[in-house]
């Protein structure tokens, strides 16, 4: 499946999604790397594996959805299927979310739906969670908020701060991401009102 994926920063969880592509185990083509910011560092991780690279800087134009055609203009030319927001610091428009019904995915550094928005580790660390995690969910027109696909969870640790838990809640996103990757790709994940169910791999 063409993919898109979407940073803003450092994008390890791209990395992630690379090598796992690479290794034959996610059957996926990234097709395009796309930013919002010239200086990520995505960009340049897309760069040195022979990735297609964009910037559209939002900075650029007067609203979100204006920004979100060149977007959606930009991915749809590269001929991806799916989007895959790997931090992504932008909201997205209606008009983004509908161009790809059921197609964009997102993770978040949380255990949804406790914690959305920003920093969702440092809330939980702030809040005294005993078990902290990562969600990757389906992007609807609400924040953090669409189908979840997979969700992984950690014990906290005495002294834990949202950098300490952060770190690792970061590792377990680079292995449910492209897991969730994988089963999009494969055309297992069915959507039932709230509930993802995936099917199982064919014989
Ligand atoms: C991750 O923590 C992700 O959950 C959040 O933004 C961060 C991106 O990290 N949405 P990276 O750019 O993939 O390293």
């Amino acid at each position: 499946m063409p993919l898109a994926v979407l940073v803003s920063g450092g994008g390890s969880n791209l990395q992630s999604l690379i090598d796992s592509i690479e290794a034959g185990r996610v059957p996926a083509r990234i097709v395009l790397v796309l930013a919002n910011t010239p200086d990520a560092y995505g960009l340049v991780r897309a760069e040195k594996h022979g990735l297609p690279t964009a910037v559209v800087p939002h900075t650029a134009y007067p609203d979100r959805e204006s920004h979100d055609r060149d977007v959606v203009a930009a991915i749809r030319a590269a001929g991806a299927e799916a989007v895959v927001l790997a931090g992504y610091m932008r909201l997205l428009s209606p008009f983004f979310i509908q161009a790809f019904p059921q197609r964009i995915l997102n993770i978040h550094p949380a255990l949804l739906p406790a914690f959305q928005g920003l920093h969702g580790q440092h809330q939980a660390a702030e809040y005294g969670v005993k078990l902290a995690g990562a969600t990757v969910h389906f992007v609807d027109e609400e924040l953090d908020n669409g189908p979840i696909i997979i969700q992984a969870a950690l014990p906290t640790q005495e002294g834990d701060d949202g950098d300490t838990l952060a770190q690792r809640i970061l590792h377990l996103e680079h292995r449910i991401y492209p897991q969730a990757v994988k089963w999009l790709a494969e055309g297992r994940l069915q959507i039932r009102k709230r509930h993802v169910v995936v099917d199982n791999a064919p014989d």
